[in-house]
């Protein structure tokens, strides 16, 4: 069994605007484990960024993290101080965004950013970080580093971009890399290049990888396990294969239809009819009922329990309920 390395118990983050409150991320718990990629998927606003901001504690006004406990090296994450917080982010935890470009000083070289980094977490001196960051470089597998070091981003693609941001995330040697849609914005080839990137960085490094996607070509690609979001709660998670092989909800059959298969096609692709509810006007019920082709009345006035269908296997859905259907 492996060890676990971040333990989320219970976690609620919302948003306040004025008589209003948005469940952003309503009481989910989680656990990725050393060396295991733990994938979040779900679409567009269910509470996926915001569940890597509150792990980074990076959620600010009007956001608030209200309750729940992030458990990494026997401590709790939220109730670290700053400073300490601070260097848990630069040292234990790196995160990477959608859009390298907006993480990056316009008016420094990448090697002045690189080299910044690895500054601040080790007591090298500059020529030796120098050296650093150009094997940095040659990791993410980027060729004539010298040159790029002393590039500024607007010279770089997307892709090199990004591959910069994974150098400087490794900088740290970090236990976890949070990867927020690192791909999303990319071609297809060269996402399929930084998704082998990641993968191999894994393998190499034992680092355990929250990697959060719409994507679910992309979760196959990469997950171990793989927890699904619907607004702002857990409906489903399961081993990857698991997942894919024996999907029990609704919602995740539904991302599942829409998602393309190679070698299959089809008229139109299936999408999930509606859309993720207005997180500030949920009422007691399934979120998804209004959504699913299975609804109940029970659905309607009644929240499902988070079940287990095995140690792994769990969903809310009322058709797994006992007394209900079981299939
Ligand atoms: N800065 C913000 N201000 C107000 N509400 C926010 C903010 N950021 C996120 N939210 C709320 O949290 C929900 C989930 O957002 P997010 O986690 O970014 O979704 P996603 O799953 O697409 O990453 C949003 O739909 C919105 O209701
Ligand atoms: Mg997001």
């Amino acid at each position: 069994m492996k060890e676990d390395l971040i333990k989320v118990n219970n976690l609620k983050t919302y948003f306040y605007a004025d008589e209003e409150v948005s469940k952003a991320v309503d009481n989910i718990s989680f656990r990725i484990k050393k060396g295991e990629t733990v994938c979040i998927v779900g679409e567009s606003g269910c509470g996926k960024s915001v569940t890597s901001l509150s792990i980074m504690r990076l959620i600010n006004e009007p956001g608030k993290i209200v309750s729940g406990e992030i458990i990494y090296d026997n401590k709790d994450l939220l109730k670290m101080r700053e400073n300490d917080i601070r260097n848990i982010r630069g040292n234990e935890i790196a995160m990477i965004f959608q859009e390298p470009m907006t993480s990056l000083n316009p008016v420094f070289t990448i090697g002045q950013q690189l080299i910044e980094g690895i500054m601040e977490h080790t007591l090298i001196s500059k020529k030796e970080a120098n050296n650093k960051a150009i094997e940095l470089i040659n990791i993410v597998g980027l060729p004539r580093a010298e040159e790029i070091i002393k590039s500024y981003p607007h010279e770089l693609s997307g892709g090199m971009l990004q591959r910069i941001m994974i150098a400087i995330a490794l900088s740290c040697n970090p236990k976890l890399i949070i990867a927020d849609e690192p791909t999303t914005a990319l071609d297809v080839t060269i996402q399929a290049q930084i998704l082998d990137l990641l993968r191999n960085i894994k393998a190499e490094y034992n680092t355990s990888i929250l990697f959060i996607t719409h994507d679910l070509g992309v979760v196959a690609e990469m997950a171990d396990y793989v927890i699904v979001m619907y607004a702002g709660k857990i409906i489903e998670e399961a081993p990857v294969l698991e997942l894919f092989k024996n999907p029990k909800h609704q919602y995740t059959m539904g991302l599942l239809k829409s998602k393309p298969i190679i070698g299959q096609r089809r008229e139109r692709l299936y999408s999930i009819k509606g859309q993720v509810p207005d997180l500030s006007e949920l009422k007691e019920s399934c979120y998804f009922s209004d959504r699913c082709e299975k609804c109940m009345d029970i659905c309607k006035t009644k929240m499902p329990k988070f079940i287990s269908e095995s140690n792994s296997h769990k969903t809310a859905c009322w058709l797994y309920e006992e007394g209900v259907i079981y299939e």
